[in-house]
This record gives C-alpha cells, structure tokens and sequence, in this order.
C-alpha cells in the first residue's frame, strides 16, 4: 500500500470565527497542527504519496505542507471539482490520481494514536476490497454507525436516527479500486452529499471482500469549540512528554510540577506555577501567573499576571488578564487584556463574527 488520500476540504462552519482566517486542519492540538497527525500516522504505515483533498482555490494548506519532504513522502494537494459534496465525491474526484492501485482514505479532521499498520496487514493477507475501522462511542448518532447481524457487516448507516449499534466508523478506511465503481453508482443522500457510507454499503451489498477492525485511542472533530479542547486534551494525556526544557530560562521562584515541554528561547520568571500537562512553544514569556493542566500556548506568546488552563493559546498572543482563564481558544496574536488597565472602567470589547465571549 503505497498511496492515501487525505480529506481536507469541507466547510468548518462551527468553528467561525477561528476558520473565517485558518483552515480547521491546521488548528494547533498539543502545538501542532491537527492534520499532521493524520500524516505522521499514514507514514508511519509506510504511506509514500499522499493525495490531500481541498477545496478549490485552498493555498494554505499547500504552503504548509509543501512537498512532503519533511516527512520524506511525496504529498500533491487535489482541488475538489465543485466543492465539498461529500466524502465518496472526494474518492471520486481522486480516480485519477490514484489510479488502479488499493489506498488509504483517510480524513484530517480525526487522530488516531495507535498505528494502522495492522488494518494494512490485515488487507493484504485477507485480499480485501474494503478495509474500514470502527470504534465503540456511547452516542453514534452523528457518524457512520455499523449494522451487524450474526457477526456479519451488512451496512453502515449514515447518522441514524437509532442507531443500530455502538460502532461508529471512524475516519479510517482502506480501499481496491473497486471502490471507485461504488462511488460512481450511489446517489446524494437527504442532506445532498455523496454519503462514503453509501459506496460502502454498496461494496458489501456487491459481495465484495470487506473486512473491518475496532480501534481505540480515536478523536474526532465534530466540529464544535469543545471538541478541539477535548482533542487537545486527548493528546496531551498520551504525549510522549521527554520532560525537555530546551535551555529556556527558568527564575528561582518558577514551580514545575506533572509533565510539560518547554521550547527554545522561552522564558518563565517571577511567580509562576506550571501544572502539567502543558506545552509551551519557542520564545515566550511567562510571569506572575499560574498555567494548568492541558493548557497549549504556542511560539512567541507573553502571559502576565494570569491564571490558564485547559485552553488552547496560538502563536503571537498578548495576555495580561489579571484573571482566571478557562476552557478557551485564543487566536493568533489575539490580546486578552484586564480591563482595570485603562478608564473608563468596564469590558471592553473588539471582536470578530460568530466570536464567543462569556463574561
Ligand atoms: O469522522 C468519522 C465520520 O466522518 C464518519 O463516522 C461518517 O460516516 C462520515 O460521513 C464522516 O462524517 P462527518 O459528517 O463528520 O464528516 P465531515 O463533514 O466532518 O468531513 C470529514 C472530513 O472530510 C473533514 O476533514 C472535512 C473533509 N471534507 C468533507 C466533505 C463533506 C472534505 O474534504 N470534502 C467534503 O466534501
């Protein structure tokens, strides 16, 4: 298995305003960018060229990804024809690309911890067709959730209504070139996109060989502002933390307690308090203020005078809050100021569309 094809595009509405100026795969879980998880795992199933799918007229993921050389793969970015019209559209739109050879499916906005080197095994020794991973979840209503009788994969429903089990599909599948008979042979759903799980259906419904695997340590953006908390927080609490400081400067009276990393150039002084796990990029600064538990805070970021945690913090963010900071997103070179710092008294507010605020 030498090719995959990575989702990219789609509309991230939910998470406006981050998204009104980055393209939700490249938001930051645990400092790095949230489809290169999805990369590192695909290469590390021995992937050489991956196809990203976006969507017309995309120029940052491209800058962002270059050519692949960082991973030492070969990565092309493919517009979708017509925009995001839904996933089995994405495998369509990719025919050619791929060519006559099997792939991996994979979608950006989900992370898996544990390596996919088995479903590969498992597809080549088994001569599959389809390959597709499932995951147990106490509510499957919003993804693709397996039927099963007597032991048998017989569909996979699309955001049922009652779901007829627990196993929800995760956004992991491996694919022979048949799948591209199925993606020409179904038709929209209600919701007007050509639904994957309908070309999958109508692989099993064919007689194709198909098989499946449950996997654990899975997340998935569903799209809304917690779910890039809890992502961070899922990686966090696997992270390989290596307990590295990298020479940053640490004053006498800092506190470090539980695991973190700390980048190059940063700097931590006076009466701090870092309760991990926490990670915090390249030259920061860091004074007077207590960072907690599953808090990011990327490159070049000032904090005074605060109290943060389980919050993502991009690059280049100013806060001086003089306040406890919460369960937050705060994007690049955003300022988070104590509104005591100047008259008249009050909150005082400069924010863009479709911005959450709780005072
Ligand atoms: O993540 C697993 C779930 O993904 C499965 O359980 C569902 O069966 C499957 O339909 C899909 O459901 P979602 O509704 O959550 O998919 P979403 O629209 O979030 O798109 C998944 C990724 O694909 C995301 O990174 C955006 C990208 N995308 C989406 C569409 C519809 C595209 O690149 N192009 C598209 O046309």
């Amino acid at each position: 298995m030498r090719k995959a094809l990575l989702a990219a595009g789609g509309r991230a509405t939910r998470l406006r305003p981050i998204t009104h100026t980055l393209n939700k795969h490249l938001i930051p879980l645990a400092n790095k960018p949230m489809l290169f998880y999805g990369i590192e795992t695909l290469v590390k199933a021995g992937i050489k060229e991956i196809f990203v799918n976006v969507n017309p007229g995309e120029m940052e993921l491209q800058k962002v990804l270059g050519d692949g050389s960082r991973w030492s793969v070969s990565i092309k970015c493919i517009e979708q024809q017509g925009g995001p019209l839904g996933l089995a559209h994405i495998v369509k739109n990719a025919q050619s690309y791929i060519g006559n050879e099997p792939f991996i499916f994979y979608l950006g906005d989900n992370v898996i911890l544990d390596s996919i080197g088995h479903m590969v095994e498992k597809f080549q020794r088994d001569n599959l067709d389809m390959c597709l991973a499932f995951a147990h979840i106490a509510n499957p209503k919003q993804f693709g959730v397996a039927e099963i009788v007597n032991g048998k994969l017989v569909r996979i429903i699309e955001k049922p209504e009652n779901p007829p089990s627990d196993l929800a599909q995760t956004g992991i599948y491996l694919y022979s070139p048949k799948i591209f008979e199925a993606v020409k042979a179904i038709q929209p759903s209600p919701r007007g996109e050509y639904e994957i799980s309908d070309a999958n259906t109508w692989m099993i419904e064919k007689g194709y060989n198909v098989g499946w695997v449950e996997v654990p340590g899975w997340w998935k953006d569903t799209g809304k502002p917690e779910d890039l908390l809890e992502g961070n927080q899922f990686i966090m609490s696997h992270f390989r933390f290596e307990d590295n400081k990298n020479g940053a400067k640490i004053g006498e009276r800092v506190q470090i307690q539980g695991r973190i990393q700390i980048g190059e150039g940063t700097q931590l002084d006076e009466n701090v308090l870092v309760r991990g796990p926490v990670i915090i990029g390249k030259n920061c600064v860091i004074k007077n203020s207590y960072i907690g538990p599953y808090t990011s805070i990327g490159n070049e970021v000032e904090i005074y005078n605060t109290e943060i945690e389980n919050s993502i913090v991009f690059d280049a963010v100013d806060i001086n809050a003089g306040t406890r900071i919460v369960d937050s997103i705060i994007g690049y070179n955003a300022a988070v100021n104590s509104a005591h710092a100047t008259l008249p008294l009050g909150h005082k507010l400069i924010i863009g569309d479709n911005t959450v605020v709780e005072i």
